[in-house]
Order: C-alpha cells, then sequence, then structure tokens
C-alpha cells in the first residue's frame, strides 16, 4: 500500500460519515467566555472542553499571561538544555515540588511530552514498560520511543498487572504506567492497590494524573492524593491544558532521575521549552486554584447535578464521579447522528469512535466545569435526554 492508499482509507471513513458537520473537524470561530463558543455563527454550549474549572477567561490569569509577554517576550525560541531555562519554568517547578512535598519537578513544552519524555526517558530497550490497555496514546507513543518490551494489563485491574509483572525478570527495569482519571471513559484508577502491587514486585510506577489534577485529593493533586499514595507513586505527571487553562506539562518525583532527564529526554531536550505566557498563566492558575477551594465544590455540584438528570432518564454512565460523563450510545452511526442533533440544538460534546473504542460501545464524551451555570447544565442534560429518546439510546417513557 502506497503512503497515500492509507490516507484515502481515512477519506473513505470520513465519507462515510454521511452529510453534516464531521465530529474531530470543528472550527470554533469565537470563544466568548470558559462555557459559550460560537460555531457556524450559532452561540454554543461548550460541554466538551477540558476547562474543568472555566479559568481560561480568568481575571489573574490573563494578566500573568499578559505579563509574561512584556516581561519576557512571546517565545523562547529554543530547548532548555540547549538554550536555557527562563525563571519563570523554574519558578512554577518550585512551587510543584512545594505543593506535592516531593524534592523534584519539571515542568515540559506540553502534557504529550512529559510522558513521552517520562516514559522513553527512562526506559530503554532493555526495560519494560506495563501500561494499563485504557492509557492514553502520548504513554503508549512514549512506550514505543523507548524501545522497551511493552506489556498492557487489564484495564483498572490489580489482578491483571500482578500477573503482568510476574513475567517480568528484573522489575527494577520495569516501569508501570497508569492514568488517575481516564479521558474517554471517565473511570478512576484504584491508584492504591496498583501501588501496592508495584511496591510488591519491586517496580516503579507512573501515574499520569492530566484530568484528575484539581479536581480530586484534598488539596486537588490528583487520584494518587485522594486515595493516601503520593508516596507509594514513583513519577506523578499531569497536564497544564485541562484544569491549568494553559499548554504545558509536568512531572514531580522523590527520585533524582527526574534531574537528569533535562539532559537525556528527547522529547525534552529536542524542542523548544513552553512560552513564558503558557508557563506564567499555568502559575497563576494553580495559584487560583490553591486559594479558592469554592471552585471544587461548583464543579462537584455540577457533576452530580448533570448524572442525576441522565441517570433519572436511563442512560447508562460510567460508575465513577468524575467532570468527564461519558454516555454509551452504540454504533458509530449513532453516536454521529446523536453528535450532530446536539450541535444543532447548540451543545458541543465530544465523540468516541473506533478505533478508540468497540464498534457497538461508541461515546458520547461531555465534560463539565465549575463555571456551567445551573441553568446551562439543565439545558444540556435536557438536550442529550430529548435525542437520546428520539434516537432510541434512552426509553421514552410511558
Ligand atoms: C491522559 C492524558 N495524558 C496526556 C495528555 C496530553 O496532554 P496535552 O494535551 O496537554 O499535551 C492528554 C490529552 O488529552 C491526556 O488525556
Amino acid at each position: 500500500m502506497s503512503l497515500f492508499d492509507k490516507l484515502r482509507a481515512t477519506a473513505d471513513r470520513v465519507a462515510d460519515a454521511g452529510d453534516g458537520p464531521l465530529p474531530f473537524a470543528t472550527v470554533i470561530d469565537e470563544v466568548l467566555n470558559p462555557t459559550e463558543v460560537v460555531i457556524d455563527g450559532r452561540r454554543v454550549l461548550m460541554c466538551g472542553s477540558n476547562n474543568y474549572f472555566g479559568l481560561t477567561f480568568h481575571p489573574d490569569v490573563l494578566a500573568a499571561a499578559h505579563r509574561a509577554i512584556d516581561d519576557w517576550g512571546s517565545a523562547t525560541t529554543g530547548s532548555r538544555a540547549a538554550n536555557g531555562s527562563f525563571a519563570v519554568h523554574q519558578q512554577l517547578e518550585r512551587t510543584f515540588a512545594t505543593l506535592y512535598g516531593l524534592p523534584h519537578a519539571r515542568v515540559f513544552t506540553t502534557g504529550y511530552q512529559a510522558n513521552l519524555a517520562l516514559v522513553a526517558g527512562l526506559c530503554g530497550p532493555d526495560d519494560v514498560v506495563v501500561l494499563d490497555l485504557e492509557s492514553h496514546a502520548s504513554l503508549f507513543d512514549g512506550a514505543r520511543l523507548s524501545g522497551a518490551t511493552i506489556y498492557g494489563f487489564r484495564h483498572n485491574s490489580p489482578d491483571s498487572l500482578q500477573r503482568k509483572l510476574a513475567h517480568v525478570s528484573d522489575p527494577t527495569s520495569c516501569l508501570v504506567v497508569i492514568e488517575g482519571l481516564y479521558s474517554f471513559s471517565g473511570d478512576i484508577a484504584p491508584v492504591a492497590k496498583l501501588a501496592e502491587v508495584c511496591r510488591s514486585a519491586g517496580a516503579y510506577l507512573l501515574v499520569d494524573e492530566a484530568h484528575s489534577f484539581g479536581a480530586y485529593g484534598p488539596r486537588g493533586l490528583g487520584c494518587a492524593e485522594d486515595h493516601g499514595a503520593i508516596d507509594a507513586v514513583d513519577f506523578i505527571v499531569g497536564t497544564f491544558s485541562k484544569s491549568l487553562a494553559g499548554v504545558g506539562g509536568f512531572c514531580v518525583s522523590r527520585h533524582d532521575a527526574l534531574e537528569w532527564l533535562h539532559f537525556t529526554a528527547r522529547p525534552y531536550v529536542f524542542t523548544a521549552s513552553g512560552s513564558p505566557a503558557n508557563v506564567a498563566a499555568a502559575h497563576a492558575a494553580l495559584d487560583v486554584l490553591q486559594r479558592d477551594p469554592s471552585l471544587r465544590l461548583r464543579l462537584w455540584d455540577n457533576i452530580r447535578r448533570v448524572r442525576l438528570g441522565l441517570h433519572a432518564a436511563g442512560f447508562q454512565l460510567n460508575q465513577d464521579e468524575s467532570p468527564i460523563v461519558s454516555l454509551q450510545v452504540g454504533t458509530a452511526q449513532t453516536a454521529i447522528l446523536f453528535w450532530r442533533a446536539l450541535l444543532e440544538e447548540r451543545v458541543y460534546v465530544n465523540v468516541v469512535l473506533p478505533p478508540a473504542c468497540r464498534a457497538e460501545a461508541c461515546l458520547l464524551r461531555t465534560s463539565y466545569s465549575a463555571a456551567h451555570t445551573s441553568e446551562q447544565l439543565d439545558r444540556a442534560v435536557d438536550r442529550i435526554v430529548q435525542i437520546g429518546r428520539s434516537l432510541g439510546v434512552v426509553p421514552v417513557p410511558a
């Protein structure tokens, strides 16, 4: 098959989606505020972003970004290893280290690159990476880049992990990789149990808290904190692109190995460092989150309001409470029709199609924010329920 034949197969799949707006190809013409955008000239309610605290327009975040541009310019124009770190990178690293009570912290240009750098920086061809099978693409890509032997274990199953680790001859050369909160399904990992399996086998554990940072744990540090397991985890990774309303990634650890990645991890060394505006905005968002716990309370109130409404209408929801409320809607065709009908009703959500899920288990992935009002949430639930009934996804009341 030629290079372009593969892309033609993609074009055929897109054609299969039929007429109408295409999922994965939406253009947002204007962002009115953290919960409303303009698409195709119409005001649309955003229930498909990861802006969990709605901080993208917070005055402190905007002011920090503006100040950073004035003080440092628009870009770093190079890698930290080659061209030098700006003080803003180090200041944010110190804040993350202090927050977690851990000696080492590093920031990365994106969350994707943080995962690539960690997994491919720590592991090499003689090592083993064991991943939860529902892990994010960045974690699998890091494992591939490392050249390590890759094993998958059954999603969220400590027994399956234990069985895989039994095949690893030298557990000290093995990195186990999980997420705190899984981005499609909205499932939460049993972090403490998985950490215990790693500890008894002698393997290292990395937890990606991309979607859980901010929302879980007494101080919002993620699922490891929520499960009292920060000390049992070797590397905690997160991203700025969700709760922190920016672009970038971070890792904290008790191991000084994290420091050496500065010199060796290719996805960190061979790319430009995060722009001053991005780093300063994430730092300001972190300060806001730490200062104002009412944001977390609002987020959880909103999550429970939505879940209650959708559950009452008969939707099969993910078991764990999270800002991600994924609805099983059936085939890809139903999922696309559902998505389009919602957009027509001015509600934007995400859709999960094969190969990211089983053919008959496609998802509408909806997500919520502390910034949504009750009226907005009720409107979203009402439209989802009405369309779900019209497509036969949930029963029509007698
Ligand atoms: C679990 C997980 N990890 C990492 C990333 C990558 O983060 P970023 O988009 O900030 O590069 C994502 C992005 O969606 C994610 O869902």
